[in-house]
């Protein structure tokens, strides 16, 4: 391995998830396992602009394992979007003796990663964590399956209100342009209809599904929706609309928000964040740089951080079929 890199920072940048503490310590401890230092760079970008950095040994991540949200704190910084912000930013790591970087984060993230490493031809090594899942480049984000586990025990709560009184529910998930956690959560869960950002359904195919659904004798009814789905209203803007299309139903509407970010990871989470710190430490060490590390085909695979960011997470068809048949 490359004895170039002594030092390696890591940071958590935008909106945080489950699996992020599992990931931190997973960088820590694997820099321990090779000798090398690791500074935990706190608020993401903006820490690293502000020169707020902290020496983090094996001791210092233990207990985090198991925790939501991250320990080093997340931010949005606009500041990194400008060369100014990146170039203070770059002065910070060099005073401190910082080598390379691993980021964890979303595509935003992963674009300030990427501008970085061009500018400044500085090693970076991306960990995608995000509850949405729209990266290219890995079947799972850090955070996902605990979000879905989230979600599915949230509509199963709501279920039994909406049987007890035979209404109809419209849900709201996260996932910003990506319907990866309504189609999934919504299977899971059972719901009747699924309304997601890759697939506009449109009013009239929904208003014909539920009068469909109610007279195949549903006496209550789930429908999930996307926060970034494209049917041109919201979910409180449906539950009027379906009112007055469709009298017979009582509507209520939830919308699950930032809950859905928070909570103890999975074991599958934890799993994954321990072996992506790993890789993303070793492959850095290797000399490698500018990559994303994910999970394909439940191998842990390198994908350049220009294709995590430009290619899609195509929702699976296969998918989009069976919560058809399962809807009859
Ligand atoms: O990207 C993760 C996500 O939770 C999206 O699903 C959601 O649209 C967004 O972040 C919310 O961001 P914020 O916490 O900044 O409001």
């Amino acid at each position: 391995m490359s004895k170039a890199i002594k030092k390696i920072g890591v940071l958590t940048s935008g909106g945080d998830s489950p699996g992020m503490n599992a990931a931190i310590r997973s960088v820590v401890r694997t820099c321990a396992y090779h000798n090398i230092e690791c500074v935990g760079i706190y608020r993401g970008y903006q820490g690293m602009i502000e020169g707020d950095f902290k020496e983090m040994g094996p001791r210092s991540v233990k207990n985090i394992v198991h925790l939501g949200g991250t320990i080093l704190k997340s931010a949005r910084s606009k500041d990194f979007m400008t060369a100014e912000g990146r170039k203070i930013a770059h002065e910070h790591l060099k005073n401190a003796g910082i080598d390379a970087l691993v980021v964890i984060g979303g595509d935003g993230t992963f674009t300030g990663a990427e501008i970085f490493n061009n500018e400044f031809n500085y090693p970076v090594m991306g960990i995608p964590g995000t509850i949405d899942n729209d990266i290219f480049g890995t079947s799972h984000t850090l955070g996902y399956d605990t979000a879905l586990n989230t979600v599915v025990e949230c509509i199963d709560k709501i279920r039994d209100t909406a049987n007890s009184h035979n209404r109809l529910f419209f849900v709201e998930v996260m996932g910003r342009d990506a319907g990866h956690i309504a189609l999934n959560a919504g299977i899971g869960a059972g719901a009747e209809e699924i309304l997601i950002p890759e697939e506009d359904l449109g009013l009239d195919r929904l208003l014909e599904s539920l009068e469909k659904s109610k007279a195949s004798g549903k006496l209550s009814s789930i429908v999930v929706v996307s926060e970034g789905d494209k049917i041109g209203k919201n979910v409180f803007e449906l539950k009027e609309y379906v009112e007055e299309n469709l009298p017979e139903y009582d509507v209520r509407v939830s919308v699950l928000g930032h809950m859905q970010r928070g909570g103890s990871p999975s074991c599958f989470d934890r799993v994954l964040a321990s072996r992506l710190g790993v890789k993303a430490v070793e492959s850095l060490l290797e000399g490698k740089s500018n990559y994303m590390v994910g999970l394909l085909q439940d191998k842990v695979a390198l994908t350049p951080l220009e294709q995590a960011i430009k290619g899609s997470s195509k929702i699976d068809e296969e998918l989009l079929r069976v919560s058809d048949i399962m809807t009859t």
